[in-house]
């Protein structure tokens, strides 16, 4: 660590798929900073997504794990942080319904062991800000009409919504009740580099690859806001930097798409790069199961942060996608890695411990 720097950020979760570009951009962007990334490397967690900075001088990677309240004393004890932005998580709906303890342990447990770490940190610096990475799926479910905004009331439907939904509330308890500094942001579907191949785009991607079937739940007539994650990232920095202390704010791309949709676009566009006849990749198209407590729909009002802040998405989606398609092509070693045999068998057993 760069010894002349005097203002250090501990960026949580950082090797997994928001992480890391949030991590990239503060090394890059920033180097007024020290960043820290505390990560316990699960199946989502992957130093491999910041293989090009992992020598800068002003990074650092831990490995721990947010859940063991000791550990995280320890380690706040050790260091000075000017602020905390915190991703770490259990982050997928389908795992939540067949494990929801880990969403308990991780999302709930870890964000208060890491709240209740910042108290002191808080007590030795004033300027102390605790940034909470949230979701917008704590609001529930739309219908056909209206949108997401910050003032929504939280409804949220699947164990791993509930989840973000408790810490989101533990962090504004905090915030009334120890005055410490924060701000939540809760963002739309990100899709991009560096995401595991289990949510629907990447995981559509590979299986195009692989001439696998796409699993479609439902009818597929469920409805989300995606958003390219370096558009994402990009709003964090600008929360993290000028967001008003104690506020929400909702990021989204005002880009909803039907998931049957989606894949047919996907499939067209997969069609192109491997240089497959149109058509050849639809017929990959299952309709299978729905997931229970499938929500309908998602979609952000982000004219908050578009009016305070002046952030807007940069990336358009045919762009985003066309950008993160070649990713995966390019990095097909780190596909077959994350999908192999050996690396899902791993951690199922860690999983289930
Ligand atoms: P991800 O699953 O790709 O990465 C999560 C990271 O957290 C991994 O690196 C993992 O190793 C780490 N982690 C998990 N448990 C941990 C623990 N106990 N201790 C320390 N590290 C741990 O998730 P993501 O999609 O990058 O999401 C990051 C954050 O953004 C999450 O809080 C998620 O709720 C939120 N979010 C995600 C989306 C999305 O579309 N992916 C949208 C809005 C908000
Ligand atoms: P997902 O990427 O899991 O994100 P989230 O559940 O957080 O929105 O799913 C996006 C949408 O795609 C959601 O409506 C569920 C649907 N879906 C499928 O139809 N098939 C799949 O195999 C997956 C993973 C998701």
């Amino acid at each position: 660590m760069d010894k002349n720097i005097q203002k250090n950020i501990l960026i949580t979760g950082g090797a997994g798929f928001i992480g890391s570009h949030v991590v990239r951009r503060f090394i890059t962007l920033n180097s007024n900073y020290n960043v820290f990334n505390l990560d316990a490397l699960t199946y989502a967690g992957n130093l491999e997504n910041l293989k090009d900075v992992e020598r800068a001088p002003n990074y650092e990677f831990i490995k721990g794990d947010i859940t063991k309240t000791d550990f995280i004393n320890e380690f706040f004890s050790k260091h000075s942080f000017d602020g905390v932005i915190h991703l770490a998580a259990e982050s997928h709906v389908d795992r939540s319904i067949t494990d929801p303890l880990s969403f308990v342990r991780t999302n709930i447990l870890g964000t208060v062991n890491l709240l209740n770490a910042s108290l002191q940190q808080f007590e030795n610096n004033p300027n102390f800000l605790f940034y909470h990475i949230s979701t917008d799926e704590v609001y529930g479910s739309l219908g056909e009409k209206g949108l997401f905004k910050e003032t929504t009331s939280y409804d949220p439907n699947s164990p791993y919504s509930a989840s973000k939904a408790s810490s989101d509330h533990f962090v504004r308890a905090y915030g009334e009740t120890y005055k410490l500094p924060f701000v939540i942001s809760n963002c739309s579907n990100n899709y991009g580099p560096n995401q595991f191949p289990e949510k629907l785009i990447p995981l559509f991607i590979n299986n195009i690859i692989q001439n696998k079937p796409l699993p479609v739940y439902g009818d597929g007539n469920y409805t989300r806001d995606w958003l390219y994650v370096k558009d994402h990232a990009k709003a964090i920095e600008l929360i993290f930097h000028k967001g008003k202390k104690g506020e929400t704010y909702n990021i989204g791309g005002l880009n909803e798409w039907k998931n049957i949709d989606l894949t047919h676009l996907l499939c067209r566009l997969m069609d192109k790069k491997l240089k497959r006849t149109l058509g050849t990749s639809e017929k990959l198209i299952s309709f299978v199961k729905d997931r229970p407590g499938h929500d309908l729909r998602y979609a952000i009002d982000a004219s908050k942060i578009k009016k305070e802040l002046g952030w807007k998405p940069s990336v358009t989606f045919e762009e985003g996608l066309e950008q993160t398609i070649d990713w995966y092509f390019d990095n097909k070693e780190w596909l077959d890695n994350v999908t192999s045999k050996d690396y899902l068998e791993y951690y199922k057993n860690q999983y289930q411990e």
